[in-house]
């Protein structure tokens, strides 16, 4: 694998979940794998999660890690075409920062949210897609316009520890409220992993105007019914995204949607899920944040086991 950007740049995901869970019981089972290697870590955006797993990762492998928030540390970027007349706020292009970072270092990792302004830009993938075209070395997406794959992929491996039974489990993504206008990567990119793995059921509930793009949800039910989606479900799967009609703005604020224990009765006695961080009894009630139900923290620390599989494939195929 040469970068990392979705479920369809993994050549075995089978394989991937089960290098995870060794790195999981052991960690530094690897731990020359990375010596000598230097992972740059840059953030358009802001990361805790993220971050954090991803440099202990690193660090379990053997790399160096240097984050760069270039957002805030750094001179601000120019994504334009290679024409354009830099005569405003931006300083320096991509095609010179992305030659430079390949310079420094032998694997790129980058955060680059979508402005939602624009939907076709932010579908082209157009930043990461220069990251990958002008640093020359492999590139892992830390989250991107359109998806979250380190996200996703930890919230699979935790699906697989959960789900013991032989019968493919049942999941319920379930938008939530929120007062801001987020990005629709969270979702579309779990919608992607659990239909390119193929083992579960799945049904994705939203209000109206919110419904998906199929290019990441073809193959899951699509139903306005939150209701109807969580009868039976094994996992429900919380998160709130913008608009797809009109792109990338807030049109929904009904609290019917918040998930409280009263709803999660419908499920099989279903475990919650959220990629964090996550505002308490706007998005999801405190009553089921706080109970065994949820399992964002288990979600939130396999993110250290995916990445460093992630990473453990790109120094085996690469360097
Ligand atoms: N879930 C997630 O990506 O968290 P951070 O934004 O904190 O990295």
């Amino acid at each position: 694998m040469r970068h990392f950007t979705s479920a369809y740049d993994v050549p075995d995901l089978p394989k991937l979940l089960d290098a995870a869970l060794a790195f999981k019981k052991q960690p530094r089972f690897r731990e020359n794998l990375g010596q000598g290697r230097t992972l740059g870590m840059v953030f358009l955006n802001p990361s805790t999660r993220t971050r954090i797993s991803t440099q202990i990762a690193a660090r379990n492998l053997g790399m160096e890690t240097i984050v760069f928030n270039a957002s805030s540390d750094g001179w601000s970027l120019e994504f334009g075409d290679a024409d354009v007349v830099m005569n405003g706020a931006s300083v320096e292009h991509i095609r010179e920062a992305a030659r430079v970072f390949g310079e420094y270092f032998d694997v790129l990792a980058v955060r680059s949210f979508p402005n939602l302004q624009n939907r076709d830009e932010d579908f082209s993938e157009k930043i990461l897609k220069q990251f990958i075209e002008h640093a020359g070395i492999p590139v892992v997406s830390l989250e991107s316009a359109t998806l979250h794959p380190l996200q996703s992929f930890a919230d699979l491996l935790t699906i697989k520890e959960l789900h013991l039974e032989k019968r493919p489990p049942r999941i319920a993504l379930t938008w939530a409220p929120h007062l801001k206008p987020l990005p629709q990567c969270v979702a579309n990119s779990f919608a992607q992993w659990i239909l390119a793995w193929g083992g579960a059921e799945l049904t994705i509930a939203c209000p109206p105007g919110h419904e998906l793009d199929k290019k990441f949800t073809a193959g899951a039910k699509i139903t306005h019914d939150q209701n109807a989606a969580l009868a039976g479900a094994d996992f429900v799967y919380v998160k709130n995204w913008s608009a797809t009609e009109p792109y990338g703005q807030l049109i929904c604020d009904d609290q019917n949607w918040l998930l409280d224990p009263e709803k999660l009765a419908k499920t099989n006695r279903a475990k919650v899920m959220h990629c964090l961080p996550v505002r308490r009894n706007l998005e999801l009630s405190s009553a089921i944040l706080d109970s065994p139900d949820a399992v964002v923290v288990q979600q939130a620390g396999n993110r250290v086991w995916a990445a460093q599989a992630v990473l453990a494939e790109i120094l085996k195929f690469d360097t």
